[in-house]
């Protein structure tokens, strides 16, 4: 097909998408929902050893709920990357239906391999199922209450340079296109998530981050429709930034304390959630939500770690990340005491001077640190 020809399919496909998005469903109400469905999937390298911990912690803390049939919890195999790579699709159709008959689910860190480790465009696993299953909220939350911090993420999760992000064009040997898109409908739903979060937890602003003097249209658009939707909500001030500055200020000790929500698309949210992680004490410590109206994915901000894998050190692994995803799905699906309850035993362990999450050969293992939760809860 000529290069024309695709772009014009491509843009036929999201125009057909911006219709869909008119029509969306309305958000699950939890409490209305008689057995709650949650899934486990492993994922690769420290996937399988993290959930295995964080399915203990949970197994143990809804005891009660899984035994009265409240709760219902079901693995999910085959999201791994030989499979993937078998199978030569991002995310295998049995994976997406096993995840569609669960209301919400867990996921551990699944590789995403670049041109030079497969020969051919394996899609990353992450990406499709947001996409599939419409989670457009990548809610990050990072705290570190001892320097004033206490932000959360609002990263729009399913458009800006992934939507279409493996269907670029390669025009004869010298020219590549990759795409970038933004919508209204889009935007205004992320923006209305996080507004509603604003309001709802007591906060009086929120930091718009994008590039609207540079990359005119798209985040033109975000800044906008952000500004729009902000009108509805005229007891939170809206601060408007750049990305460039916003990556130097979140290790400007005199201005990030002021920052509270931040509203972003989905790159420069990708990109300064891991930065916001870091001074939160490393990746290993950043839980992640990605929500939908209908289906909603736990899963650590982190990769599979590789190098702890081939140094045969994967049992070091800090599950402390997916078991602070695993408190944002408890919170997620109304449970907010139990979410309240996991986080101080998860905050107990990181803080127990008895054990050491370092990831290397001296550090303690991820059973240790699950069993210092487990006594703790
Ligand atoms: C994240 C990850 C993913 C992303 C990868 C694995 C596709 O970095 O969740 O932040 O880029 O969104
Ligand atoms: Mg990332």
């Amino acid at each position: 097909m000529g290069y024309l020809l695709k772009f014009e399919q491509l843009l036929k496909e999201q125009l057909e998408r911006v219709e869909k998005l008119k029509n969306e469903p309305p958000a699950t109400d939890f409490s209305a929902v008689d057995t709650i469905k949650i899934g486990f999937i492993d994922g690769d390298g420290i996937g399988p050893v993290i959930m295995k911990e964080t399915r203990r912690v949970l197994d143990e803390l809804l005891k009660e709920e899984v035994e009265s049939g409240k709760i219902e919890m079901r693995t999910i195999e085959g999201l791994t990357l030989e499979n993937r790579i078998e199978k030569r699709v991002g995310l295998p159709e049995e994976v997406l239906a096993a995840v569609k008959e669960c209301d919400v689910f867990m996921k551990g860190p699944t590789t995403t391999p670049n041109k030079t480790q497969v020969p051919f465009n394996l899609e990353s696993a992450n990406v499709a199922l947001r996409r599939e299953l419409d989670l457009f909220a990548n809610v990050r939350p990072v705290c570190v209450p001892e320097k004033g911090i206490d932000w959360t993420f609002f990263r729009e999760n399913t458009e800006g340079e992934y939507i279409i992000g493996s269907k670029g064009l390669e025009i004869g040997d010298d020219l590549c296109v990759d795409f970038k898109v933004t919508t209204t409908q889009g935007t205004e739903r992320i923006a209305r998530k996080a507004f509603e979060f604003a309001r709802a937890n007591g906060k009086n602003r929120i930091e718009c981050v994008t590039k609207a003097n540079i990359v005119k249209k798209t985040d033109g658009r975000f800044l906008e429709i952000v500004h729009k939707v902000g009108e509805e909500y005229p007891d939170i001030k809206i601060e408007d930034w750049y990305i460039d500055i916003m990556t130097a200020n979140l290790v400007n000790e005199d201005l990030r304390k002021d920052f509270q929500v931040f509203v972003l698309p989905n790159l420069y949210g990708d990109i300064i959630t891991d930065e916001a992680a870091q001074i939160q004490g490393g990746m290993g410590t950043a839980g992640s939500a990605n929500i939908g109206n209908r289906y909603a994915m736990f899963e650590a901000v982190h990769g599979t770690a590789p190098r702890m894998v081939e140094e045969g050190i994967a049992d070091r692994a800090n599950p402390e990340s997916l078991l602070k995803a695993a408190e944002l799905m408890l919170r997620h699906i109304g449970y907010v005491e139990k979410a309240d309850k996991l986080r101080k035993a998860v905050d107990g362990a990181a803080a127990d001077p008895a054990l050491n999450m370092s990831g290397t050969r001296e550090g303690s293992s991820t059973v240790e640190f699950a069993d210092a939760v487990l006594k703790l809860l």
